[in-house]
């Protein structure tokens, strides 16, 4: 979603800028741009439609200037277009704004300070630049007015701030929004996260909802809305910078794919003693998760098919009962809960706002919270109880991989150390998946001529699965629909024939996926009714309950650990299936990788 980067330092600002845009393109966006200020109180705007290559060839900005703010925008007021793209000036052009988030109360705002006035945008950024130069013009202070800004906005907002006749001070807003200040010597530096300027620092503070901070060469001051100064420690990130390229690979996809191995290695690295002989992790989270009577797992999208699988291994490894929650929906729909409810917050990114609104709630309520994520300093992560961390490297592709096997091999970790009693060896079991793993990614090949077969000119396709492998087709369908826009659901194999049957037509393609041997007859019958109906099928299976039709056969594994190894032949199947449709890999239309708007 949108990204936010801000220099004020003695280097070539324009560079600086368009080079933390290029980091921020991830997130998703339709339009971009940069806002410079000039030692003599002039600011240059440019900004267009499409990607930030499109932002440099329009960049015609010679001047030697040094502070800057930068906009990826993802809309949701007004279409996409260069009008709406940030940055945005008040009228007068003293004050230029960069924003991130949503204005809930622009309606009131609109109808209260500016009933007449002509916007220029669709924006409701727009009106929080012009209640900027309103206030400031009320009061002629910029911190004053910054501070009135936020008693009267209602909703996320991230803000960069430049004042045509302060070049000395870059100013910085945060309520919901993710923002972090970039600590450089003699430079600082704003961004929607560490990726964007971790080619300048890896020390980061962070700021709280409702703070707002003054950034110089050499100087960063927070405060609390009432102006209150606030004293607060940075960290430093060990996000290492070369992690942030995709090498030899044509996609960040296909590269996260093949790291997801590597990943469940590191995890087991990361959570075992030195000998790799035993799991460990802190006793405070094992004990949350023994006391609690019930688990709700909230989360979004892949996420959330993550903690289907989750919930499997904690019923069956820990015996302990879970419920598995949209968050968009958890938020304005709360089920009646337990007596000792336990949330687990699953999300790549730690920074998605559904499922932060319902951390905010739980943490309201008191109740204990554990977040699983794969950004250290993310806002889940600060916010939650307790936390672990994934270990995944960071997650460039919208399209997530190696994040959904991660937070599989985490909450498997988590469930295992909670029984006294073990029944398996999970290191083991772990190692042999990555293994499995590295084996499924040696033969794409065969997974791209299968996605040609079933999946080049198709406009639907249908997973179906039962018991665990229900959950992964649920997952298979989200990869395959977001990046080749292919029409597809995942089913309970089981449900078909009580409706979806009925679409099912002459060459539907139809991906079953059998990993359990419970299942293994009912599923294949499932498999029959759609071919006897004129259906493509391609039976993903595990070797033990192979049959010789079968179109791709995996290793086994432990039965509990069967989705680590059956989703990658998908991921695989969606990678190509987008690249012979020459489709956007990387950056799906509409999609963002961090949803930070409900
Ligand atoms: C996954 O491929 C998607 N891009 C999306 O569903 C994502 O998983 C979802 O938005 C949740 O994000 P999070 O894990 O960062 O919370």
């Amino acid at each position: 979603m949108c990204g936010i980067v801000g220099y004020i330092g003695y280097e070539d600002v324009k560079e600086i800028l368009l080079g933390g845009l290029e980091r921020l393109e991830y997130r998703g966006y339709d339009s971009s741009g940069i806002g410079i200020l000039n030692d003599q109180g002039q600011v240059s705007v440019f900004k267009d439609l499409g990607r930030v290559s499109q932002l440099r060839t329009i960049v015609d900005y010679e001047e030697k200037a040094s502070i800057g703010i930068g906009h990826t925008r993802w809309s949701t007021h007004g279409e996409p277009s260069k009008n709406n793209a940030h940055p945005h000036q008040s009228k007068n052009g003293r004050f230029t704004i960069v924003h991130n988030g949503v204005i809930e109360n622009e309606d009131i705002l609109r109808e209260n300070y500016f009933a007449s006035f002509k916007f220029i945008s669709e924006t409701d950024s727009e009106i929080i630049v012009e209640l900027i130069n309103y206030f400031y013009e009320l009061y002629n202070d910029v911190e004053l007015a910054i501070r009135h800004l936020m008693n009267h906005l209602n909703g996320s907002y991230a803000l960069g701030i430049i004042d045509s006749q302060q070049p000395d001070k870059l100013y910085v807003v945060k309520n919901k929004s993710p923002l972090l200040i970039g600590l450089g010597e003699g430079f600082n530096m704003i961004g929607s996260d560490a990726m964007a300027m971790i080619t300048k620092t890896n020390k980061f503070y962070e700021l709280n909802d409702q703070e707002y901070a003054i950034l110089t060469r050499d100087s960063i001051s927070i405060f609390e809305i009432t102006g209150a100064k606030v004293t607060r420690d940075y960290f430093i990130t060990n996000l290492d910078k070369d992690q942030v390229n995709k090498g030899t690979y044509p996609h960040y996809m296909l590269k996260e794919i093949d790291e997801q191995a590597v990943v469940i290695r590191r995890i087991i690295d990361k959570y075992s003693d030195k000998r790799h002989e035993r799991f460990i992790m802190d006793q405070n989270i094992i004990d949350a998760i023994k006391d609690s009577d019930r688990i709700y797992i909230i989360a979004a999208g892949t996420s959330y098919n993550a903690g289907l699988v989750g919930k499997q291994l904690f019923e069956k490894i820990a015996n302990k009962p879970v419920d598995v929650c949209v968050a968009s929906e958890f938020v304005y729909n709360q089920p009646v809960l337990s007596q000792k409810p336990l949330f687990i917050f699953i999300s790549q990114s730690g920074e998605t706002a559904d499922s932060r609104a319902v951390l905010v709630n739980v943490n309201k309520l008191g109740y204990p919270s554990l977040a699983v994520t794969n950004v250290e300093n993310s806002t889940l992560y600060r916010e939650a109880t307790y936390n672990l961390l994934l270990h995944a490297g960071p997650e460039i592709a919208v399209a997530s991989t190696k994040a959904y096997t991660a937070q599989i091999a985490v909450l498997a970790i988590c469930a295992y150390l909670t029984v006294d009693v073990k029944e398996f060896d999970l290191i083991h079991e772990l190692s042999l998946a990555a293994n499995v793993i590295e084996s499924i990614c040696d033969q794409k090949e065969i997974l791209k001529e299968l996605a040609s077969c079933f999946l080049r000119d198709t406009r639907n396709c249908f997973y179906i699965g039962r018991h665990v492998d229900y959950a992964v087709a649920m997952e298979a369908s989200l990869k395959l629909k977001e990046i080749s826009y292919i029409q597809t659901e995942g089913f309970a194999a089981g449900e078909l024939k009580h409706g979806t049957i009925a679409l099912i037509e002459k060459d539907t393609p139809v991906i079953a996926i059998i990993s359990q041997e419970e299942i293994n007859l009912n599923t294949r019958s499932n498999v029959k009714e759609v071919k006897t109906r004129g259906a493509n099928t391609l039976v993903i299976s595990l070797k033990s309950i192979s049959s010789e039709s079968d179109g791709f056969v995996i290793d086994d594994v432990h039965k509990l650990l069967t989705p680590l190894v059956t989703v990658v032949p998908t991921q695989i199947l969606a990678y190509y299936a987008a690249l012979e449709r020459g489709l956007d890999i990387d950056k799906p239309r509409n999609l963002a990788k961090s949803v930070t708007v409900e």
